[in-house]
């Protein structure tokens, strides 16, 4: 299908709901390389013609895999980029261009440094000008996009604010390039990278958006579960300043490319009954009778025929009514996902149990991507498992060293000396001088730069101690502890990861060695450029097929992302008001570590009330797990 050439594609009875065309694809790379394919193919038949390119790039996670499409068809296709012009949509006020996280830096690393596009060709928004020549500056960056002939083609990502470039809410349909002051979810999204809100500069320089929407071509790529919300505002609500991506909706010649996840909040995938006939299977009917329980906000059990047809799924009384039969149907369903036997009960029926009875007891492999996510997303369900005799194994997968501050550092190192010199030295040079180490390499690299090596390893041994802790809170040994310390992770930086062989290889020694049970693995994959989905990648790649696998149950848990909403739990774990007490005292033993992240009991509080409100039994809480199967990535 072409991307480029099928603009204005009338649409189908499912796509009735979107007012900007919205191609939905399996995954980020598969239309990542069919955009890079229809690039490649404009700029080849404009050299043929001796004509150029203007194209208008963007920055962030999303493009990225785009980027390197590029690359790869510049290295193994010959594709050159000589006849091309690049504009960039915005650049960050105050930040130098080598800065390491400038939208300069990020495009040569990304791009730019791996292509043969002339330096002279290329254009990023200047965000070191003073002050008082910004305005001048902008309108400078406007002429050269129009005496360069206006953008061909104008590649835009999306913020959780729905900006395109840096767009914020209020920017009007005819902004131009300027000065714009970002928003406080735009500086938390960035915080990160910055090691810190407090780093993220206050300002960005952007092109406008009637700069943008004066491209010729307008392709908006988003991927993950937390673009799912802002994605379907911009393309089925309606046209608002509050949401510049909505914009998009008055372009005759702009699509939304969007993963499967980014996908999931448009009618046609939440609510496919409302735009067309379904095949009415258990999943979907569940998914239906939970949706009208929740709208009516009466339990499922007291749901009524003409409430069905009342609400445009009278066709699911046809194919399996009576009404009370169908709520029957899920209200059985919903309470076989409830379990306080998450490694299944021995010498019970479990026909109608989320975990299988045998083997009991089972060989359980918990993953922990960074070393608090296990005890976020399954502290009470660890305690659990270990409690019902089953042999736990926690592998955490990353050491987290990134996440430490330096006070922490700075304290530990501080302690060492102390102790040395208490000591009176003997014996103890080596500490002395590891710990005076540590302080001096600290203060040098000052509190935002990059940690030296043996900083890292610091803070990772300190995260190690608060991960025995924490786990053992839960009853869980120390020599129940594995720490895997993922080689991707220590060459790199949040957002800039890239996974190797050598880490897929850890986990699948590991798999081998261990030949578990029960797997339990993280589920927060919503960014797919998050940590948390590489250690996932890592997992399913390694994760052999057949063999022992054939005996064994993959559950994926939900940390701080997103909670998994009713009709997606096949198993919940429920939990007293003293189980959550427990998980909140293994959770406060990650004292390096922000409290935001660790923030989960108020989360699983509410899948409980979730499953009170369909008119199941009323929990304190409840932690929620999802079945994975083989070749589905969540
Ligand atoms: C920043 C950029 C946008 C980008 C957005 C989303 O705000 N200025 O151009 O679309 O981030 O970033 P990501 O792709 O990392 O989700």
């Amino acid at each position: 299908m072409s991307i480029i050439d099928s603009p204005g594609k009338r649409q189908t009875q499912q796509e009735r709901f979107e007012k900007t065309r919205t191609l939905i694809y399996p995954d980020s790379s598969q239309a990542s390389q069919e955009l890079a394919a229809e690039v490649a193919e404009l700029i080849r038949t404009r050299q043929g013609k001796g004509e150029r390119v203007v194209l208008g790039l963007a920055t962030g996670s999303t493009p990225v895999p785009f980027y390197r499409e590029l690359i790869r068809l510049h290295r193994e296709e010959g594709l050159s980029f000589s006849n091309v012009t690049t504009f960039n949509l915005d650049e960050y006020y105050g930040l130098a261009g080598d800065h390491r996280e400038s939208y300069c830096q990020f495009m040569r690393d990304q791009l730019f440094d791996h292509i043969d596009i002339p330096e002279e060709n290329i254009n990023i928004p200047d965000g070191t000008v003073p002050l008082d020549k910004v305005y001048e500056s902008c309108l400078a960056y406007e002429a050269r996009i129009e005496a360069a002939g206006g953008l061909d083609l104008q590649i835009l990502g999306i913020g959780r604010t729905g900006h395109i470039g840096f767009n914020e809410p209020g920017s009007s349909k005819d902004s131009m390039t300027r000065l714009i002051t970002l928003d406080r979810v735009t500086r938390q999204d960035a915080a990160a990278d910055f090691l810190g809100v407090q780093n993220v500069p206050r300002f960005a320089v952007t092109m406008g958006v009637g700069t943008i929407l004066k491209a010729k071509r307008l392709v908006l790529m988003a991927w993950g579960e937390n673009k799912a919300e802002i994605v379907r505002e911009a393309v089925e609500g309606t046209v608002t300043d509050q949401v510049s991506a909505s914009f998009l909706q008055e372009h005759d010649n702009s699509t939304f490319l969007v993963d499967a996840a980014a996908a999931s909040k448009l009618t046609r995938r939440s609510y496919p009954w409302l735009v067309g006939s379904v095949e009415w299977d258990k999943a979907m009917t569940r998914r239906a009778v939970i949706w009208l329980s929740r709208k009516l906000e009466k339990p499922v059990l007291k749901v009524i025929e003409e409430e069905y047809n009342e609400n445009v799924v009278g066709e699911l009384l046809t194919a399996a009514g009576p009404a009370y039969q169908v709520n029957i149907g899920v209200f059985n369903q919903l309470q076989h996902t409830i379990t306080g036997w998450p490694g299944g009960k021995p010498d019970a029926d479990d026909t109608n149990r989320p975990e299988r009875a045998q083997p009991h007891p089972k060989r359980v492999l918990i993953f922990s991507p960074e070393p608090h996510d296990a005890f976020v997303g399954m502290g009470g369900t660890i305690e659990r498992l270990v409690e019902q005799g089953h042999e736990v194994k926690i592998a955490i997968q990353t050491s987290g060293n990134l996440r430490v501050s330096d006070v922490a550092a700075y304290k530990f190192a501080s302690v060492v000396r102390e102790m040395a010199e208490l000591i009176g030295g003997q014996g103890w040079e080596g500490q002395l001088s590891y710990a005076n180490d540590i302080i001096g390499q600290l203060e040098e690299k000052g509190e935002f730069g990059i940690d030296p090596e043996r900083v890292r390893k610091l803070k990772g041994l300190i995260l190690r101690g608060e991960a025995r802790d924490a786990a053992r809170v839960c009853g869980v040994v120390d020599e129940a502890l594995t720490f895997l310390d993922m080689p991707f992770y220590e060459a790199g930086r949040y957002r800039r990861f890239s996974l190797t062989d050598a880490d897929v290889d850890i986990i699948a020694s590991l798999l081998e060695n261990y030949q578990p049970h029960q797997i339990y693995v993280t589920g927060d994959v919503a960014d797919p450029s998050s940590l948390q989905a590489l250690c996932f990648r890592a997992f399913a790649n390694a994760i052999p097929e057949g063999g022992w696998t054939t005996d064994c149950r993959v559950w994926l848990y939900r940390g701080k992302e997103l909670s998994l909403a009713g009709h997606e739990i096949d198993m919940a774990v429920p939990m007293s008001p003293d189980q959550l007490g427990l998980k909140s005292e293994s959770l406060r033993k990650f004292q390096s570590i922000n409290a935001d992240e660790l923030e989960t009991p108020e989360r699983n509080r509410e899948t409980a009330r979730e499953y009170d409100r369909l008119g199941m039994a009323e929990y304190e809480g409840i932690e929620a797990f999802q079945r994975w199967c083989q070749g589905s990535f969540a």
